[in-house]
């Protein structure tokens, strides 16, 4: 009987809970409104022959180097922010070296070095969810190939300095040290930027899942020290990004008018909530992204359930790392925020009730 590696075997199956999204789906950190109109007119003038053709990365590639003030030789647009951590995990991870991963966070990283044969290493953020600095300085050494640091962090919202991220790549130059930054967009501000000299083992990831509204292109940005990156290259299919994709890219990039527009109010629209879960007495955490991670308590299964009795989806993350009996919950736009709080005001009154689980 074939069998998978047993590697593969063990590792556990990730099943986000997409089927019958059917509502206001605040579930995945996705823009609410999607994409700019610019974005949809230039898909709308793609033919054929456009579609016959193999994907031409390249050019693409070098107008988002542009955008970001790098060489083309330090970027490779890749199938989403998950390909990017693939093809670093495929590049750098022989089986047993070790992954360090602080969690809780997104689970891609551990599932794609786990698949690797790595052995992954979770690091527990500190109180309040702050960057456990200290704890994964200690637990790195010659084995350690990988770490990886989402930041601002899923689910929690947190956000880590550049000072304190550059330090985790100094203190392991054998690991490649991603710093996805998948929410740059809502934090405003990155690595990339960092006015010291970028270490050869940093790697940025970008995407264009969120704040550009873009999540089903599936398209992403892995910026690296060019040496670095021409290894990673040779990992990737050169036809890893769709050409619907590629084409509509540089019109994205152009309208950045509606990215910021956009931004500026789900900032404006996550102040609201977070006031609102104030009123409300639930403890949540202040978040840098486009999302706020809202303590419920034991009743949080039911939380969710009563939100998506009213056409609302959340992420319940009540069995990540620390977080028992919280709930994630995506910042749309200001009026799908308005209509979150108004749903979060019923439920959270009916939890309430005498004889309710208590919120
Ligand atoms: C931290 C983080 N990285 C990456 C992704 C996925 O990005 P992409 O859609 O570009 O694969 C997500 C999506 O939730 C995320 O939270």
């Amino acid at each position: 009987m074939l069998e998978a590696r047993a590697t593969v075997q063990r590792l556990h199956a990730y099943r986000p809970p997409l089927a019958g999204r059917q509502g206001l789906r605040l579930d995945f950190n996705e823009s609410t409104i999607g994409c700019s109109p610019r974005v949809l007119a230039r898909l709308r003038t793609l033919d054929a022959e456009a579609l016959a053709r193999y994907p031409e990365r390249e050019p693409v590639e070098r107008e988002v180097a542009d955008f970001l003030g790098l060489n083309a030789a330090q970027v490779l647009l890749t199938n989403g922010v998950d390909e990017a951590i693939h093809l670093l995990c495929s590049t750098y991870l022989e089986p047993g070296d070790e992954a360090l991963i602080v969690v809780p966070t997104f689970a891609m990283f551990a599932i794609f070095a786990g698949a690797e044969g790595a052995r992954v290493v979770q690091i527990l953020s500190s109180e309040n969810f702050a960057f456990p600095l200290e704890d994964l300085l200690s637990r790195t050494s010659q084995r350690t190939r990988f770490i990886a640091v989402a930041n601002p962090n899923n689910p929690t919202g947190a956000a880590v300095s550049c000072e304190v991220l550059l330090k985790v790549t100094q203190a392991a130059p054998h690991a490649a040290v991603l710093v996805d930054e998948a929410y740059f967009e809502f934090h405003g501000e990155t690595i990339l930027n960092y006015p010291t000299e970028r270490p050869a083992n940093l790697f940025v990831a970008r995407t264009f899942s969120k704040a550009y509204g873009m999540a089903g292109l599936r398209i992403g940005i892995l910026a690296g020290d060019a040496g670095q990156m021409a290894m990673v290259r040779r990992v990737a299919s050169p036809y890893n990004v769709n050409a619907i994709a590629l084409a509509v890219l540089p019109e994205a990039l152009r309208d950045q008018e509606y990215v910021e527009h956009y931004v500026a109010e789900v900032q404006r629209a996550r102040g609201a909530l977070e006031q609102e879960l104030r009123t409300l007495g639930l403890h949540y955490w202040p978040s840098r992204a486009n999302f706020v991670l809202v303590r419920v308590g034991p009743a949080h299964t039911k939380f969710v359930q009563d939100l998506r009795a009213r056409g609302i989806l959340v992420r319940d993350r009540n069995s990540d790392p620390g977080c028992k009996g919280c709930v994630r919950l995506t910042v749309g736009s200001e009026e799908h925020t308005r209509t979150l709080i108004g749903a979060l005001r019923e439920v959270v009154e009916k939890l309430r009730e005498p004889g309710e689980v208590r919120a």
